[in-house]
């Protein structure tokens, strides 16, 4: 677990008082995929820098494991920083450096002797899916090749805390899914905690259990992502769930007003059902036609979530008990919109 509490960052630049982190407080449980997001100057690179003290905290306490950070001597700080691993959105790579002497290099410093260095390298190679790039410079990568080095590079020493720091923001929405697959993947296989910084909700949607909203220096808001989602609470939430559900009901005015035959109704998803599981097997168990007209729906990783607007076609008796199942069998809420 990592426990962070009243932690603050003052800078103090021509003689202002700048709090990037404002007494913040925050449980991170082993193994989540944890998303801290916010908007530019939030203090979210103040925050994940404190973290591994790149940036000295003005108060506050970390615990990461059972290491209190905050009072590590600088020798003592240097082997816990082995268990944490960063990457960053400049990837920050040695450029005089091939892929396979980048990923040694904190293998290097660790003084792991170069016959276990080389296995080590080979088996991250593997890991991040780099097998055959061993040998190319990082200005022959691409953005997603250059981060999947970072990332085994971070993950080098076996941390059990990789901090990303807008991992993604530099990669195309392609390459960015691959990252986060590879998150993912890292995430599971090695159990390891991941802390992920972004201003994408996207990105938290996509792979985090849990979010927290930063603000000025504090976490506004948090909860599992799912909860995030179906209720925003601060405006700046709100903002940010509004960025991956826009245009939900498409035009549903338009829809309405043309709206012939059949049951119109909006279906709201809250998690563990899967819509396209669900359509299919109305279709199946009743002698209806299901056409989707709009909507959308949103994978989180506990569970689908959204609207869709359907038309349920065919005899009166069967749309009603359709309804009748949706209503009583699933958690998808249902909403007649129009009644034909
Ligand atoms: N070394 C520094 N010296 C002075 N002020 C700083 C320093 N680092 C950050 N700040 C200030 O602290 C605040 C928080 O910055 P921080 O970089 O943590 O925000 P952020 O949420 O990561 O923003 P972004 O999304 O742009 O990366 C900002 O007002 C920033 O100007
Ligand atoms: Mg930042």
């Amino acid at each position: 677990m990592i426990s962070i509490e009243g932690l603050s960052k003052i800078f103090h630049l021509n003689q202002k008082k700048i709090t990037a982190v404002d007494n913040l407080n925050l449980t991170i449980q082993d193994g989540e995929i944890f998303g801290v997001i916010g908007y530019s100057g939030a203090g979210k690179s103040t925050l994940i820098r404190l973290l591994n003290r790149l940036e000295e905290p003005t108060s506050g306490k970390i615990t990461i494991g059972e290491k209190e950070i905050t009072t590590l001597d600088k020798n003592k700080l240097r082997m816990a920083r082995q268990n944490i691993g960063m990457i960053f959105q400049h990837f920050n790579l040695l450029w005089s450096r091939t892929v396979s002497e980048n990923i040694a290099f904190p293998l290097e410093i660790a003084g792991v002797p170069a016959k276990e260095r080389v296995q080590r390298v080979n088996e991250l190679i593997e890991l991040v899916g780099l097998s055959g790039r061993e040998n190319a410079y990082p200005s022959q990568l691409s953005g997603g090749q250059k981060q999947r080095v970072g990332i085994a590079r971070a993950l080098a020493n076996n941390p059990k805390v990789l901090l990303c720091d807008e991992a993604t923001s530099a990669l195309d929405p392609e390459t960015t899914n691959s990252i986060l697959d590879l998150l993912v993947d890292i995430n599971e296989r090695l159990g390891l905690t991941i802390i992920l910084i972004t201003h994408e909700m996207h990105v938290i949607r996509k792979i985090c259990n849990r979010v927290a909203v930063m603000e000025n220096g504090k976490v506004v808001e948090q909860g599992d992502v799912l909860d995030v989602f179906l209720k925003p609470k601060q405006p700046v939430t709100k903002k940010f769930v509004e960025q991956v559900m826009e245009n939900q009901d498409g035009d549903l005015d338009q829809l309405l007003e043309e709206y012939t035959s059949g049951e119109l109704v909006r279906l709201h998803f809250v998690g563990e059902t899967a819509n396209q599981a669900l359509i299919s097997k109305i279709s199946r168990e009743f002698t209806v036609e299901v056409n989707i007209l709009s909507g959308k729906i949103t994978q989180t990783k506990l569970g689908a979530y959204g609207t869709l607007v359907v038309q349920i076609i065919g005899e009166k008796n069967e749309v009603n008990q359709t309804i009748q199942f949706i209503k009583e069998e699933t958690s998808v809420e249902v909403e007649v919109l129009v009644n034909a």
